[in-house]
């Protein structure tokens, strides 16, 4: 049996290519001088045992080997999938500067900014499907560089893996966010061994060009942080004390049960003494509708006559825009399926309390023929919401007549209808009876009972 072991041996082989990511990330670096103007860049997260390979195409000052202490970022394109899209990244120049929020004034205890901090930073955004993240790099100081590329160390990164969560209606939002920071020292200095810094982590919704505070925290600092809005929680902690970094915090956010008026683009942003990161998020709401149909199972009709109008009720979905009814026809005469004969439309949605919407298709089929006896009759619904295929319901279409029910079965329909009739009719009779016995009976009660008082 050689094919087995050749074949998970392919299968490894292909798993350790995909867990590896990509071993170098391109990047445009935008530098705003009077107007936008973007360069080549890279940062080269892997390196084969002869060096990094020669970027002959790259400003040297914009080939970055990433030294990553903290090694969020690494691990975030370890597991970049191989076929996913590849992200886009982008880079300028940084200058470390205090919060602005009152809440997070006690984030900068000192009044000017550290020498720790002197020098060349960059912040580096990258976009994708599968994660958002921010970086702050420190290239090293020019005299020490290499010909061929920059070394730049990693300080903070700010990491989501939901960077477009989409919520089903009325669910709670779970929008995960992480961050690492390895501080940066003085070559000459040693700083002294305190634990994590204090941070603030920040969640806000942009809505229309407007930013709206949802929650503010600064663990373990006094001050006041203004209330959570929407009942909305953050997870806001390091995730240890160690006295030297490298260190990694959670600012994890919960929202519950999510409402359309919730959607738009979040901004996290965790505040170090003058660093910042921050990532966008893009939540979207979405609720897949019920379908049925009526009437239901059957529907009747004679030849030559128009049966009633079909109704497929689409309720309850969210959102109420790219929703698409159509409808089939599944066996009958010809056989085989095909689309409705008839006049079809939409009527007016209807709108409910939760925010979700119904709306309803309808289908006016053309007078039937007997032939058309024993077809099926479906509405196929497409919305965003749903897989591809949509999701149906159907109804038979029944056409009395020769080729429906034959004579016989006409007669012995005729004669149960009559039997059941007369069934009715007998209950019914048994049925006056009993009560007009119960009644008597209750007053021949109370008659015993009146003459037994007036005794
Ligand atoms: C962050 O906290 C949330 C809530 O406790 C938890 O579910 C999540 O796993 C944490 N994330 C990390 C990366 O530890």
């Amino acid at each position: 049996m050689e094919p087995l072991p050749l074949l998970i041996a392919v299968v490894l082989g292909l798993a350790t290519t995909v867990s590896a990511g990509p071993a170098a990330v391109e990047c445009w670096f935008v530098e705003d001088s009077g107007s936008l103007a973007k360069r080549p860049a890279a940062l080269l997260l892997r390196q084969g045992p002869r060096g990094p390979p020669p970027r002959p195409d790259l400003d040297p000052k914009l080939y970055f080997k990433v030294d990553d202490p903290a090694g969020m970022l690494l691990a975030a394109f370890r597991r970049y999938p191989a076929g996913a899209p590849a992200p886009h990244c982008e880079m300028s120049r940084f200058i470390p500067f205090p919060a602005s929020a009152n809440w997070a004034r006690g984030l900068i205890p000192q009044q000017n900014c550290p020498r720790a901090l002197d020098g060349d930073w960059l912040l580096v955004s990258v976009s994708s499907t599968v994660f958002s993240l921010s970086v702050l790099l420190r290239p090293q100081p020019e005299p020490q560089r290499e010909p061929d590329f920059t070394m730049a160390t990693v300080v903070l990164t700010v990491l989501t893996h939901s960077p477009n969560p989409r919520i089903q209606l009325g669910k709670d939002a779970v929008l995960d966010l992480s961050f690492a920071y390895m501080p940066p020292t003085l070559e000459d200095a040693l700083s002294p061994a305190a634990g994590p810094p204090p941070f603030g982590l920040e969640w806000r919704r942009q809505h229309r060009g407007k930013g709206h505070l949802l929650l503010a925290a600064t663990p373990g600092l006094a001050g006041e942080t203004p209330p959570a809005q929407e009942k909305a929680v953050a997870f806001a902690a390091w995730d240890d004390n160690e006295p030297w970094g490298p260190w990694t915090g959670n600012g994890t956010f919960w929202l519950p049960a999510v409402k359309p008026f919730q959607e738009g683009i979040y901004l996290a942003t965790v505040h170090l003494p003058y660093l910042q990161g921050q990532v966008s998020l893009q939540l979207t709401v979405h609720k897949p509708p019920k379908v049925s149909l009526t009437p239901a199972p059957l529907v009747w009709a004679a030849p030559g006559e128009t049966p009633p109008e079909l109704l497929c009720l689409v309720s309850h979905f969210y959102p109420a825009a790219g929703l698409r009814v159509e409808w089939e026809r599944r066996g009958g005469p010809e056989g085989g399926s095909g689309k409705a004969e008839g006049e079809t439309w939409l009527s007016t949605v209807r709108h409910h309390s939760d925010g979700s919407v119904s709306q309803a298709g309808h289908l006016r089929l053309p007078p039937v023929t007997a032939k058309q006896h024993g077809a099926r009759y479906a509405c196929r619904v497409h919305h965003p919401s749903l897989p591809a295929s949509g999701r149906s319901a159907e109804v038979t279409l029944e056409v009395a007549g020769l080729s429906g029910p034959s004579i016989e079965d006409s007669i012995g329909l005729f004669l149960s209808a009559f039997l059941l009739l007369g069934l009715i009719k007998a209950l019914g009779w048994m049925a006056a009876y009993l009560t007009i016995h119960k009644d008597s009976k209750a007053k021949v009660t109370a008659a015993s009972l009146d003459s037994k008082k007036s005794q």
